[in-house]
């Protein structure tokens, strides 16, 4: 038998985590094989609701599940992790400017980092959902120095789904007619879905829709559609941000199917010009449980003016992070 893989989840009793947990406990996270230890990370004040979600995980007798530690203390939480969920964050509210939401979120994101940096296994891998994910995930990497940079990452696995959804319904085509799709930049509404290097049925995409749907509904239906969300449901999305942490996870570990590519927000090595050192969405493959970045794709003019508006905001979160002194 294989030993448990340790997964940490943070913010483990909000909404997120209880679409999360049972889903990983059922082995859908990483897999058939894979028994799993879960270790739940909250605040002293959601660690109660921790443990009333730790009950009915028992109730499900899930077979791959070999144990659950909650805890509010991040160090322990981190010991021997091989994934980290980093979902628990501090949300905007009124009145509040980005720097204030920066500097909140350094203050829970530095100290997982550190945690993560003094304990995890060699092998851990990190996705960050807490927004604002892509620069929680630059922060929580610089705190870790000994940790690759390349195992922290950011999801857009959501948005990218989204999109697949938004484009199969349009054409009326089964999801599974559409490949290579791409989310860039950060996982905001200056993200950009692409569609000039998709295709469906091996047909690009792009010629398949006219312009003006793709740039005045597709694009901001997409970028906006967490909003949408929150309007229509009263609540902002869980089940389908925890499926796509799922997907993402998964793929990240047990590889992406031939012939297609997903999104994720992983550091940027320069390609396609973005800003080198920044965590932001690109084509990815997964082999050998490492993402790769997909090279050589065309970017026409229109893709590349908003692939540079959302890669700038990404710098200058990075900029105002570096000013507080997280990097
Ligand atoms: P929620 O408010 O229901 O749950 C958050 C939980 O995190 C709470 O139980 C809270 O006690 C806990 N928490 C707060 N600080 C923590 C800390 N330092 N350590 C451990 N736990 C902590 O929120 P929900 O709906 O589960 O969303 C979580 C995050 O995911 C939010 O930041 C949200 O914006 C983000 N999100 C990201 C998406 C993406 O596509 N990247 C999609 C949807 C949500």
């Amino acid at each position: 038998p294989t030993a448990p893989v340790n997964v940490v989840v943070t913010g483990a009793a909000g909404q997120i985590g209880y679409a999360l947990l049972f889903r990983i406990a059922s082995g859908q996270l990483l897999g058939p094989d894979t028994p799993v230890r879960l270790r739940l990370l909250e605040i002293p004040q959601g660690v109660k609701a921790a443990e009333g979600v730790a009950l009915e995980l028992e109730d499900c007798a899930f077979p791959l599940l070999s144990g659950i530690d909650i805890t509010d203390d991040a160090t322990t939480a981190f010991d021997g992790a091989n994934v980290g969920l980093l979902v628990g964050a501090r949300p905007r509210t009124k009145g509040m400017e980005r720097g204030d939401l920066l500097e909140a979120n350094g203050g829970i994101f530095a100290p997982q980092g550190r945690a993560i940096n003094a304990g995890a296994a060699d092998d851990i891998r990190i996705l960050v959902v807490g927004n604002p994910a892509n620069t929680n995930a630059l922060i929580a990497s610089a705190a870790a120095p000994d940790v690759p940079a390349e195992r922290f990452t950011a999801m857009t696995r959501l948005d990218h789904n989204r999109a697949l959804a938004q484009l199969a319904g349009k054409l009326s085509v089964p999801l599974t007619d559409i490949k290579k799709l791409t989310i860039w930049g950060n996982h905001s509404a200056t993200q950009y879905p692409d569609l000039y290097n998709a295709e469906v049925n091996g047909k690009s995409a792009a010629e398949q829709v006219d312009e003006a749907w793709l740039r005045d509904e597709f694009i901001p239906r997409v970028a906006k559609r967490g909003a949408e969300i929150i309007e229509v449901r009263g609540a902002s999305s869980a089940a389908s941000a925890a499926n796509a942490a799922i997907d993402h996870v998964y793929d990240w570990v047990n590889g992406t199917p031939e012939g297609d590519w997903v999104s994720a927000a992983i550091p940027s090595d320069g390609s396609y010009g973005v800003a080198e050192g920044i965590i932001s969405s690109f084509p990815v493959t997964s082999v050998n449980g490492e993402w790769k970045i997909v090279e050589g794709l065309e970017v026409n003019e229109f893709s590349r003016e908003r692939i540079d508006a959302s890669v700038a905001e990404l710098v200058e979160e990075r900029e105002a992070v570096k000013a507080l002194g997280l990097l």
